[in-house]
């Protein structure tokens, strides 16, 4: 559990004494201090509240202003894990350049520690100028959500010898480039615990095995925030929707019922503008 503030070099110092590390997803300033409280020591405001949040049907529609948007709130309530942006759909594949002049703005604006990118190899040169500027990168490899179309859904990947190997080249490449962890998503268990074996950083898994030097997760399924089944690779440790939904019905009840509000939820008048009502002289 987080007691000192979560830097790059104390993940590096975690993953040699072999201690887990713990993320998950923010999109608020609620969300973020009950992670915060938790003591997990990444919070993530993923892109995947694109689909939690707004019901959308993928991460691609998300704007980099709404993901600032999100990130500021989050940044204002952790003092003890670190906050990583997660760079949206186009905002880093056009040029380096403008990778870099939109990671910045994690930073300035958003009061992030550090962004998280999805893809391998392709995106080292752009990665490599974030890092160069001060930057703390993510990366993130396995299954990439802003891809799906290119992967056909959201698939197990790198499962056979060949994929699996340019897994393994990406990994490579994101260390070389810099990045201070990789985030594997929806990868052969076995594939995973070997990744993290050839790296000095840490791997952080998502369906990617407990062979990983820590995990991360989407807090709506951790907590069950919808009534969606949630995926395979995630569990349900709470059921936060249930008691909502419950807490809703039982005051739709009680405002039908006449037996909400009662005089101690509400407000007297002043003794004047009691008198006047009663005499009705208002
Ligand atoms: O957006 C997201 O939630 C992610 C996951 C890896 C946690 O990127």
């Amino acid at each position: 559990m987080a007691t000192d503030r979560i830097t790059t070099i104390k993940l590096k110092e975690m993953k040699a004494a072999g201690a887990k590390i713990v993320g998950v997803t923010a999109w608020d300033h609620v969300s973020a201090k009950n992670a915060e409280a938790a003591g997990v020591d990444i919070v993530l405001v993923g892109d995947s509240l694109a689909m939690t949040m707004r019901g959308d049907p993928d991460t691609l529609a998300i704007t980099l202003a709404d993901m600032i948007y999100h990130t500021k709130m989050v940044s204002k309530a952790c003092l003890l894990s670190m906050v990583v942006g997660d760079m949206p759909f186009m905002s880093y594949q056009v040029s380096a350049e403008q990778a870099l002049i939109n990671a910045g703005r994690f930073l300035k604006e958003g009061g992030a520690r550090g962004v998280k990118i999805e893809g391998g190899r392709r995106l080292a040169a752009a990665i490599s100028k974030i890092t160069d500027a001060g930057i703390p990168v993510m990366g993130h490899i396995g299954l990439t959500p802003q891809s799906i179309h290119q992967l056909g859904g959201f698939k197990i990947q790198a499962r056979t010898l060949d994929p699996a190997r340019e897994l393994i080249e990406d990994a490579r490449c994101l260390q070389e480039a810099g990045v201070f962890a990789i985030v594997l998503e929806c990868v052969p268990a076995p594939l995973s615990a070997h990744v993290t074996t050839l790296l000095e950083i840490p791997t952080i898994g998502i369906g990617a095995g407990s062979g990983c030097d820590g995990q991360i997760q989407v807090t709506a399924d951790v907590i069950g925030l919808t009534d969606a089944d949630p995926p395979k690779h995630a569990k349900r440790y709470t059921n936060v929707s249930g008691a909502w939904t419950d807490a809703l019905r039982k005051y739709a009840e009680d405002v039908r019922e006449g037996a909400f509000p009662t005089e101690d939820n509400g407000f007297s008048a002043g003794d004047d503008l009691q008198s006047a009502i009663d005499n009705g002289t208002l």
